[in-house]
């Protein structure tokens, strides 16, 4: 398991205010393979189906006051299309990469393009697996990373965009009252 978070600053003594805003727009994109979840290795990536997930993302999403969105490609092309159409519609992006984490410079370069934060997120702990699933073309440049939680990765994933998204919004808030 690792967490590791930079950018933008906890606030301290900061809560969320639900209903204080618009619901954050939350991108979450799965990579290739992802759509076999539950029969792929599931001794590795668990029995929870890509469809579980995301209804659960979903249903969190209401909880957290976000509007969740979800999307799963095979294709590095159609991931950079989906992550470009973000621009100005998502806050905040959730990304699993699958094998892509691990060679894709389009896919980086996509997520400096679109500007938002990012978390990037796997079910497993690619540390205590094969040295290529240790490098990640992405992890520089996301806010934070969350992996080896299986499922659950994700659902952390989607409270610390909430939190992320949250700060920024007190900042700005602060820096237009000042
Ligand atoms: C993965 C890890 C990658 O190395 C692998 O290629 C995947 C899934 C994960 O979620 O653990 O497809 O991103």
């Amino acid at each position: 398991m690792v967490m590791r978070a930079k950018g933008i600053p906890q606030q301290a003594g900061q809560t969320a205010k639900p209903g204080a805003g618009k619901p954050i727009a939350v991108l979450v994109v799965h990579g290739p393979n992802l759509n076999l979840l539950g029969e792929r290795e599931p001794e590795v990536y668990g029995r929870t189906r890509l469809t579980d997930i995301d209804k659960a993302l979903k249903q969190l999403g209401r909880e957290l006051e976000m509007k969740v969105e979800t999307f799963q490609s095979n294709s590095e092309g159609a991931i950079v299309d989906r992550i470009q159409q973000a621009r100005g519609k998502s806050e905040v992006l959730i990304i699993n990469p699958g094998a892509y984490t691990h060679t894709s410079v389009a896919i980086r370069d996509a997520i400096l393009a679109v500007g938002v934060p990012v978390i990037e997120v796997h079910l497993s702990n690619v540390y205590k697996r094969e040295p290529f699933r240790h490098h990640s073309t992405i992890a520089d440049v996301a806010h934070g990373r969350i992996l080896g939680f299986g499922a659950e990765s994700y659902r952390l994933a989607l409270r610390a965009a909430r939190s992320i998204i949250e700060a920024s919004r007190v900042e700005a808030s602060r820096t237009r009252s000042v």
